[in-house]
């Protein structure tokens, strides 16, 4: 019974050594060590061996088995490791690996989401217009009358209409002061504005605005300057000195162009004129009356303030870009910065 194990064992793994595939691996188990396996066979004779010999010839039966078992496991390590060098045959795994490009939010869009954050916070919300307006929410009811030099045809993108591509983003506060419920009134609106400007390093035809407007009972000089100071201040940090310069616009009175103190690389402090405000025009109140038809904006009982900055302007401050060309041009080189 010993020798027979002991040959069996001999044969067993010399014809495991030669095995590739996993269904001949199987049917070496089986045959074996399965149930009708020649080592399951051997092992019913254990009946028969005299008792001084069976502890013997067990622990020989045991030590059979468990070779075939630990054999029959290498195997299988074996072939896997075979099957993961096969799937990688011809790739050169030393190679360097190819980088996936990381998008950015554009410079724009950073700016654009981090002033409505800004004014959000302090209980502004978002309002719109349409970029395609009537002469009277860009100009007419904004107090600026037809011989005003913004009308010129010079300066404006006119349809054949008559309506025209909005100047700038105030026409949104009309609209907002047309359609509201109740006050007060106090909304932001970013969006694209439109002038017939010769394109050059500052200027673009197409350029992007926020407008700011807050109205209500008794809204005073007081909130605008603490408002925009308090935003600039988030904007270009803590320290930045924030100027009132009186100004003209035909729909606030009074008028003021906001000037922050910057420190441009390399270069001695300076005052960047950075925003146009004022407290609203009663004048503006009177023409928004007259289209609602209602007294909500009686100008004897309401004051606002408003005010209108250059996104694309802000931009470029913040991140020292000195040609506006850049932000639409698309460029790689230029958006990878970012
Ligand atoms: N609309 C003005 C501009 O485009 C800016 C502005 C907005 C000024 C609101 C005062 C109040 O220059």
């Amino acid at each position: 019974m010993l020798d027979q194990l002991s040959a069996l064992q001999i044969e067993a793994l010399a014809a495991l050594a030669d095995i590739q595939d996993e269904s001949a691996l199987e049917n070496f188990r089986v045959g074996y060590l399965g149930k009708k396996g020649s080592l399951t066979a051997l092992s019913a004779g254990m009946r028969e061996v005299p008792a001084d010999q069976k502890g013997a010839v067990g622990q020989k039966l045991n030590e059979v088995r468990t070779a075939l078992t630990a054999g029959i496991e290498e195997k299988v390590a074996a072939m896997a490791a075979a099957k993961d060098a096969a799937s990688v045959a011809g790739i050169d795994v030393t190679l360097p690996g190819l980088p996936t490009p990381n998008g950015a939010l554009h410079p724009l869009t950073r700016i654009r989401d981090r002033a409505i954050q800004t004014l959000r916070r302090m209980g502004f919300a978002l309002a719109d217009g349409p970029e395609i307006e009537t002469e009277w929410h860009c100009f007419d009811a904004l107090n600026t009358p037809a011989d005003h030099p913004a009308r010129n045809e010079k300066d404006t993108f006119y349809l054949p209409d008559g309506r025209l591509m909005r100047t700038h983003t105030s026409s949104v506060q009309i609209r907002t002061m047309e359609s509201i419920k109740a006050l007060p009134v106090r909304i932001i609106a970013p969006g694209a504005a439109y002038r017939r400007d010769e394109i050059d390093a500052t200027h673009l035809s197409v350029f992007n605005q926020l407008e700011g407007l807050y109205v209500g009972r008794d809204v005073s000089l007081a909130d605008l300057k603490g408002t925009l100071e308090y935003f600039f201040q988030e904007i270009f940090g803590p320290q930045t000195q924030v100027r009132f310069r009186p100004h003209f616009f035909p729909f606030t009175e009074p008028s003021f162009e906001i000037d922050v103190k910057l420190e441009v690389k390399g270069q001695a402090p300076k005052w960047i004129e950075i925003a146009g405000c004022g407290m609203v025009d009663p004048a503006v109140f009177e023409a928004v009356s007259k289209s609602r038809g209602d007294n909500l904006f009686d100008p004897d009982l309401v004051t606002g303030f408003a005010f209108g900055m250059g996104l694309d302007r802000l931009a470029m401050i913040l991140h020292g870009i000195t040609d506006i060309r850049h932000l639409i041009e698309n460029d790689v080189r230029f958006l990878g910065q970012f």
